[in-house]
């Protein structure tokens, strides 16, 4: 089939443009707060031209040769000429160059991102709708500066967690204490330090990732926090190096909807907010925003419409579907407009297409502009500073008291940012004082592991010490789900033998019949075996690769309580009268003759490898968020490889052991016949070493499968799986040109055979799959049901400008403490004066193409999580699973749906449709004991079943040929399927 032409695709060949890049934070022109006006499109032209102006044609080429006396003569007026020129070439060079700059610096590419205006109002779904009256009568009585300070932070390091609001203090409503991170709650003492993102993906248990979700929350609410910043459901995994991709659940968009789903699921039943982030396609660390990388300017993930629907907006339609409160808007520019700042992507597809009820935050710093921010359908700005960190000088705070003032903000959408904060407290019961004492505050500090500290260690000004850290021991059992969750996320990758599950006394048979010695010798080799020098904390962040791995870096790590090393956990195992043990928990080469010697002599290795990333703000020798290959690191490769080499002089069985943010080319040892087992322990928080016993010795049979394909080397990802390392320009472009094709649709596609696919993991006991049935619940239709009218309505309030008496500095008792650096909502009499004086002498904010015009509503929209009908099942089908071994274990059931084959021109829609060869669709887990079967169920709904239609601008489902399911195991293990 055709390519995908995403130049005829909504949003990257939109030719209307929008632009919301805005570098003056505080302009003086009352009008155009925060915002520079639009640079008209004919200039980009004209310098275009410039740059690339040819010589002119008409100057001659060739001059005769001076006579030798007239050169002579001449010679020093050459000089002279030759002196002139090279200075007037210096002073063009250097006077474009500072020009460039600035124009660098102040004017990348016109965005290529359609506009979408006015923002919708939250409000429109029955499920918040008791939420928005309740907010609607509190919002009705704050000013304007309390809506201010409930949209803006309060300043980086101005508040114990990592981002504070300031409350609305006359009707009662707290200060917010937003604090990372998907893992676990980061910054804080006496907290689980719970498997990643990724190895909960790699468990395939919803009912885990649900109870992942619920504990951390239990922990959050305990530490006094309202919201925390997790799950991550982008990246998705575009590229395997990518740095964060650990923090999600894999790289397929059904694997992190789901994932994503559960969690906000399990962290919003216990009253606490959950953000999903980062919207969207922030899928590198490298220029994912400017001050780390040296840049004027973040880098543009640049996305047709039609990828963006179906894999990088998808999981957080599941988000918003699952209720989520709050969506953290990402660093990157998308299609070249910033994504804080998008009006496409925030006001139409979140909160337009897919009804986003809650409200919108910034991720921290990545708001770039201040008006068009707000009505490009930002919420709340984070941490409050302005462009650069700790400045003190908020986009919003008071220049957004401003804007309203000036009439730039219009007051109803100050109203609706204000409201959407204040429903998602109530929807989350956050009012319940019981549950959700006010005034109280984390108890701990993000900033400080000692007892007493100051509250707002970000301002110079003096304050006075008080406690800071209370040492709230949140923990409880959930040790036990971490555990669980570590262990059903470990994938057994290969087991030759089998090799695997070992036995306390050892190995279950004697690989050499003629040894005569008492006891099985077992050699553990890597430092990913052993604990990290100076502890599990010693880098901040955890930023740095040592001892064993628990976790990637970055916002997203916690400071472990604990972490349970291999090493530990198998010494415990193993039963020292049968084993001895040989620990080599360094991956330092050669051995020397004495380690040889004893290696010579070994019955069974273990070896330990990693392979660490983590957020861009921090870099660990060459991986600078980003990893730079798929390969081991520290040596791992030669470590695997020596020791294969060497274990019972080359004749002893190797288990390989991996700890790692993502996929890791083993092509180097992988068919050594040796290495008789693998296992991918992904990422397993505190728990690592019990977690990876229950696994080895079977306490625990595994269940794990891979949530992204194992390729066999990184090329095999194809260009769209590389990371850009080194800017292409101004404005670092990222064209996602391979579309839908990433992960296992490329490998699909391109014929290309993985080392181990998406989807793969082994058991110590066999299951069949068969007997597969599809069941019509609803009758084929190529559209859902047009939108609905709106079930209830947003609230409404009075549209005036308010008076400036409700953002004057309070005075009298009132007044308030001025904390240096921390962002207010006040202004001065002076400065309300004059933000009112613009008003009325009409000055005009200077809005963006398209705002007068408001946009169409999409056919997909119209409730929390879109068109319901989208949700609707169409399709049932069911296959039995049958444990056909001798032990227990849980099977993986993974559906994946293949698009009919039709025609292109016969199909409905544009005829110009190109399917993954197939993509997941539905997953369980079972439980089954030896010998049992079980019925599994797989429901489709109109949205899986369908595709995003560019030209009809709604989820279509193919009416001709016929739908296939196909069940298996793996991706590409699929024995039984059905077609419909
Ligand atoms: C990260 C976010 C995080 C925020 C607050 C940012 O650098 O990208 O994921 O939530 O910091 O720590």
């Amino acid at each position: 089939m055709a390519a995908h032409d995403p130049s005829k695709q909504g949003l990257l060949g939109s030719t209307s443009t929008e632009h919301h890049v805005d570098y003056s934070s505080d302009s003086d022109d009352n009008v155009n707060i925060n915002t520079t006006p639009k640079r008209p499109a004919h200039r980009q032209k004209q310098q275009r031209t410039r740059r690339t102006q040819p010589t002119n044609p008409t100057l001659p080429t060739f001059q005769p040769l001076p006579t030798r006396k007239s050169w002579l003569a001449r010679r020093s007026r050459y000089c002279l000429i030759f002196a002139a020129f090279g200075l007037i070439l210096f002073v063009i060079l250097l006077v474009g160059g500072g020009l460039g700059y600035k124009a660098a610096l102040q004017e990348p590419p016109y965005g290529l991102s359609p506009p979408w205006y006015p923002s919708p109002k939250g409000g429109i779904a029955g499920t918040w709708y008791e939420s928005y009256q309740k907010a609607a009568k509190l919002v009705s009585k704050m000013t304007l500066a309390e809506k201010v300070n409930i949209t803006t932070g309060v300043g980086w390091q101005m508040g114990l967690a990592v981002g504070t609001t300031a409350p609305a203090v006359l009707v009662g409503f707290p200060a917010l204490q937003l604090q990372d991170g998907p893992l676990g709650i980061r910054n804080a003492d006496n907290i689980t330090a719970f498997p990643a993102g990724i190895t909960v993906g790699a468990t395939w248990n919803r009912q885990l990732m649900y109870a992942r979700g619920k504990a951390h929350a239990i922990e959050a609410r305990a530490k006094g926090v309202n919201a925390i910043l997790g799950p991550c459901v982008g990246p998705l995994g575009r590229m395997p190096a990518g740095g964060r991709n650990w923090e999600g659940f894999g790289s397929d968009p059904y694997l992190q909807g789901v994932a994503g789903a559960e969690t906000i699921k399990g962290i919003q039943s216990e009253g606490v907010m959950a953000t999903v982030k980062h919207f969207i396609a922030n899928e590198q660390e490298h220029f994912r925003q400017p001050w780390e990388w040296g840049l004027p300017n973040a880098i543009s993930s640049n996305v047709d419409d039609r990828t963006l629907h179906e894999l990088y907006a998808w999981p957080f339609g599941d988000a918003v579907k699952a209720g989520v409160a709050s969506v953290m808007c990402s660093y990157n520019m998308v299609n070249n407009s910033y994504a804080c700042g998008n009006s496409k992507l925030l006001n139409g597809i979140l909160k337009d297409e897919l009804g986003f009820q809650g409200f919108v935050m910034s991720d921290w710093l990545a708001q770039r502009a201040g008006v068009s921010t707000a009505l490009a359908g930002l919420d709340m700005t984070m941490p409050g500073d302005g462009l650069r960190w700790a400045n003190g000088k908020s986009l919003w705070g008071k220049e957004l008291s401003k804007a309203v003032l000036n009439g730039s903000v219009p007051v109803e959408r100050m109203d609706d940012m204000a409201t959407r904060v204040v429903a998602a407290w109530y929807q989350m019961g956050q009012d319940n004082e019981e549950k959700w004492p006010r005034d109280k505050g984390p108890n701990f500090s993000s900033w400080t592991n000692e007892q007493m500290g100051v509250v707002s260690p970000g301002s110079p000004t003096e304050q006075e010490t008080v406690v800071v850290n209370q040492f709230v021991d949140v923990q409880a059992n959930h040790s036990v789900i971490a555990r669980q969750v570590a262990a059903e996320g470990t994938v057994l990758l290969k087991n030759e033998g089998p090799v695997l599950p070992l036995s306390r006394a050892g190995l279950r048979k004697r690989q050499d019949a003629n040894d005569t010695s008492d006891r099985v010798k077992i050699g553990i080799f890597g430092e990913d075996a052993g604990p990290i020098p100076g502890g599990p904390n010693s880098c901040p962040d955890r930023g740095c690769n040592q001892g064993t791995l628990g976790s990637g870096w970055g916002s997203g790590a916690v400071e472990f309580p604990y972490l349970v090393t291999p090493v530990e956990a198998l010494r415990k195992q193993f039963d020292s009268s049968e084993v001895e043990l040989h620990e080599h928990l360094s991956n330092q080469l050669p051995f020397s003759l004495s380690e040889k010697a004893v290696i010579d002599d070994l019955d069974l290795c273990l070896v330990f490898v990693n392979a660490d990333a983590g957020e861009g703000f921090k870099a660990w020798e060459n991986v600078r968020g980003d990893r730079p290959d798929l390969f081991l690191q520290k040596n791992g490769d030669a470590l695997i490889q020596e020791v294969a080499a060497r274990c019972g002089g080359g004749f002893s069985d190797v288990v390989v052991v991996i700890h790692a943010v993502g996929p890791v080319v083993m092509e180097r040892w992988i068919d050594l016949p040796q290495i008789k087992a693998v296992v991918f322990a992904n990422l397993p928080g505190e728990e690592s070493g019990n977690a990876l016993v229950d696994v080895l010795f079977g306490h625990v049979n595994p269940s794990g499968h891979l949530p992204f394909t194992i390729g066999k080397s990184l090329e095999d990802y194809g260009p769209g799986g590389q990371v850009l390392y080194l800017p292409n320009g101004v404005v670092p472009q990222q064209n996602f040109s391979e579309g839908l094709y990433v992960d296992y649709r490329w490998f699909d596609k391109k014929g290309i055979t993985p080392r181990f696919e998406f989807g793969y993991g082994l058991s110590y006991t066999p299951f069949e799959l068969g007997n597969a049935t599809v069941k019509t619940m609803r009758p084929k239709s190529a559209l859902p049901f047009p939108r609905l009218d709106d079930l209830v309505e947003p609230p409404t309030y009075s549209t005036d400008i308010p008076p400036v008496e409700e953002v004057l500095w309070p005075k009298g008792d009132k007044e308030v403490r001025k904390l240096d650096k921390y962002i207010y909502p006040y202004l001065s009499a002076e400065e309300a004066h004059n933000a009112v004086a613009s008003r009325n002498g009409g000055k005009k904010y200077p809005y963006p193409d398209g705002y007068d015009t408001p946009a169409p509503l999409s056919q997909a929209g119209g409730d929390e999580g879109g068109n319901p009908e989208l949700w609707a099942v169409y399709a049932k089908v069911t296959v039995d699973v049958r444990n056909t071994g001798k032990a227990a274990g849980a099977v993986v059931p993974q559906l994946y749906l293949s698009y009919p084959d039709v025609p292109k021109e016969s199909a409905n829609g544009p005829g110009q449709v190109d399917f993954p060869v197939k993509v997941l669709r539905g997953f369980d887990k079972v439980y089954l004991e030896a010998g049992k079967s079980a019925k599994v169920e797989f429901n489709l709904t109109r949205r899986d079943l369908s595709y995003w239609d560019v030209e009809v601008q709604n989820w279509v489902m193919i009416m001709e040929g016929e739908y296939t399911f196909h069940v298996g195991q793996s991706s590409r293990d699929l024995p039984v399927s059905v077609t419909w």
